[in-house]
């Protein structure tokens, strides 16, 4: 690990056997948040991902509401992330995936949730960017961002080139993207070309920043994002410039890491 650079050190980065048992790790540290500051009386912000890693996490959360009584009632969401164009009710829309897997299992208020709509026209897209910024700001910043990461190193999707500086915004996406993706769609053809993205700098002003990668198929970007030159090439590799960020791995995607 010493070729690490700059902030991420073996501390900031876990590496567990079970994705299972670091996913409760991630929900434990969120819902000890929730509760101090419900305790607090105060608003909890989260940032919230889509995609196939954080899954574990939002089942976890469910559960510590239904089981532990774990409240979202003072807890504001915002998401990373929408294809574009896209309806909320379509199945590969992360909207759906939101509701599906998180959202409607718990007491959060529906005016809380925020996340960016694939269904605006094109005109208005800048203004609705600038409103999602101006919310996010509005409540005080987001305490805790969850992020998995794409093969292309990008976090949301803030595709390679995205400037350290970007805010909310519509992008083009890659095509390793869409190739990843063309399965849900029925065929690359099918995937949307653009998304709206929080963007990076949108991204490091969260207080604190957990990244997970699973699997064998992370291996390559996950080494590349610990020990590249950080830059637009890599846009995660950012996040070694972040204070409070930590790396949740398996045994699969940490297997390149020396
Ligand atoms: C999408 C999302 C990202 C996500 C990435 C990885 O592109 N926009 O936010 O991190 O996919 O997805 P998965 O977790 O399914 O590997």
């Amino acid at each position: 690990m010493k070729k690490i650079l700059n902030t991420i050190d073996n501390k900031r980065i876990k590496i567990f056997e079970d994705k299972v048992l670091a996913s409760k790790e991630i929900a434990g540290e969120i819902a000890d948040l929730i509760k101090n500051k419900n305790e607090k009386n105060e608003k909890t912000v989260l940032g919230l991902a889509t995609g196939s890693s954080p899954i574990e996490v939002y089942k976890e959360l469910v559960r510590l509401h239904k089981e532990e009584g774990l409240s979202f009632k003072n807890v504001i969401t915002f998401n990373l992330d929408e294809y574009y164009p896209m309806e909320d009710e379509d199945v590969n829309s992360y909207h759906y995936s939101m509701y599906y897997h998180l959202l409607n299992h718990i007491d959060i208020d529906r005016n809380n949730i925020h996340i960016p709509s694939g269904k605006i026209h094109k005109e208005d897209i800048e203004n609705f960017c600038y409103l999602y910024e101006q919310e996010i700001k509005k409540v005080g910043g987001i305490d805790f961002q969850i992020l998995g990461i794409g093969r292309t190193g990008h976090l949301g999707f803030n595709e390679p080139g995205s400037e350290r500086n970007s805010r909310t915004r519509l992008i083009t996406l890659h095509d390793i993207t869409k190739i990843d993706a063309a399965s849900g769609f029925g065929g690359y053809e099918n995937v949307p070309k653009f998304a709206i993205t929080m963007g990076l700098e949108t991204i490091m002003n969260a207080r604190r920043i957990i990244l997970m990668a699973w699997g064998k198929g992370k291996a390559d970007i996950i080494k590349e994002t610990l020990t590249c030159k950080i830059s637009t090439a890599t846009p995660a590799s950012i996040i070694r410039l972040h204070k409070n960020a930590t790396l949740y791995l398996d045994n699969d995607s940490a297997s390149k890491l020396d």
